[in-house]
């Protein structure tokens, strides 16, 4: 099997995945948590953002889930495990979702992970754990057993106690205990060298923990709610194959971009599958998966203030003058000289002199009062069409 990242809804993308063809899945799907997630990206206001509202309450968002577990429970082979990643918000129902797909007697592990953080002063205890869920399929399942280091409180005690006499007691000392299943692992934190800009990534350690425990060198981990491919580079890393499935654009295109830093190449160690390559499939993207599209495809940044940027979605910093430039995105067709006029106001309050406007297509009118700015020397402004973008994808490759 090939390594292969697929943009999609897992639901259709699992269907086309070999029955028993997987040893490992991890998943960390939303949560029920009625947030929209926003995140800052580097030093600018980014929105990557995914929904994470479920209409009509947990039993909507169970019933969503329930399909989909179900179609992974079908792909995972008898000796495989599926880990599922979780917080207080659905824990409850999705454990006894999985006792019914999974049964309750291939029930493992409630893994602990514990983490330190910010939070405000509340009325309850601080949340500082999220749960994962491990279910083997069978009870033949690989695992490989883990370790984790004595305490130094612990060291120090065994050796006033017993005294290091021989190498093998030194031996014990060194490989610790039986790793425990509450696991205290740090936050990605802003200023993590791992942090690729997604909001709810997952530290590599925790990836690393359950990759080594459940699967062997070759085996194929599954993740189907990839987000920045956390799951992805560490089962590289530790030379496992791998699908990854997100139905984000945003989130594939960051996955591409973080393997690319690692030397794994697309059409040479894996293929990607389902990121937009047609008019129609981009129209069909939500506003803010078409607009991180186009800020990506152009490499350019997203405006700082959302609300109050008044036209300008975002900004190149380098262009031919090496000037910066403003940018709006319309996910329209006929985009017509109001778009211009209105453009032209926001270029000149913020003193760019020149800017592009992307869209699908554009008016006679739009083109001419473009020409008529150039020809007064007042700015630069570059109509750019979605097409063109997607042409210049494909002769890059
Ligand atoms: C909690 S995030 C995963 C974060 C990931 N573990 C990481 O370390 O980056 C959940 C992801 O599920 C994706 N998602 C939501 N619905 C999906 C669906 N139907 N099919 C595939 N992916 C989906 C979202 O786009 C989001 O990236």
């Amino acid at each position: 099997m090939e390594n292969a990242l697929y943009c999609g809804d897992n639901l259709e993308v699992l269907e086309k995945i070999e029955k028993e063809s997987v040893d490992l899945i991890y998943i960390d799907p939303p949560f029920f948590s009625n947030r929209q997630y926003e995140v800052i990206w580097h030093d600018e206001a980014e929105i990557r953002s995914f929904e994470d509202r479920w209409e009509g309450g947990i039993e909507n968002y169970i019933a969503w889930m329930k399909p989909r577990v179900q179609l992974m429970d079908k792909v995972l082979k008898p000796t495989g495990s599926f880990y599922l990643h979780c917080d207080w918000h659905a824990n409850a129902y999705l454990r006894i979702m999985m006792d019914k797909i999974f049964e309750r007697n291939n029930f493992r592990n409630e893994i602990i992970w514990y983490y330190r953080r910010w939070t405000n002063v509340s009325m309850n205890f601080q949340r500082m754990h999220d749960v994962i869920f491990w279910y083997s399929k069978t009870d033949d399942y690989t695992f490989n057993k883990l370790f984790q280091p004595f305490s130094d409180k612990t060291i120090h005690r065994k050796i006033s106690r017993d005294g290091i006499t021989n190498l093998a007691k030194t031996r014990d000392l060194e490989k610790g205990i039986v790793m425990h299943d509450v696991w205290d692992i740090p936050y990605v934190h802003s200023q993590s060298k791992e942090r690729q800009g997604y909001p709810t990534q997952k530290p590599e350690a925790l990836l690393e923990r359950i990759i080594t425990a459940s699967s062997k060198e070759g085996d194929v981990v599954l993740d189907a709610f990839c987000g920045c491919g956390t799951a992805m580079a560490v089962a590289h890393r530790l030379k496992r194959k791998w699908i990854g499935i997100d139905i984000s654009p945003t989130a594939i295109k960051l996955v591409e971009k973080r393997l690319k830093k690692m030397g794994v190449v697309k059409d040479e160690h894996y293929k990607s599958i389902g990121l937009p390559t047609t008019e129609k499939e981009l129209k069909k993207l939500k506003p803010f998966e078409f607009q991180n599209w186009v800020m990506d495809e152009m490499d350019a940044r997203i405006s700082k203030c959302k609300v109050g940027d008044m036209g300008i979605d975002g900004y190149l910093t380098k262009t031919l003058y090496h000037e910066k430039a403003g940018i709006q995105v319309k996910q329209s067709d006929n985009v017509g000289r109001n778009v211009i006029d209105n453009f032209e106001t926001a270029l000149k309050r913020e003193k760019y002199r020149q800017g592009y406007i992307v869209s699908f297509s554009f008016t006679k009118g739009a083109y001419e009062e473009v020409a008529r700015l150039r020809n007064a020397a007042e700015l630069e402004i570059k109509l750019i069409t979605a097409q063109e973008l997607l042409d210049k994808r494909k002769a890059k490759g």
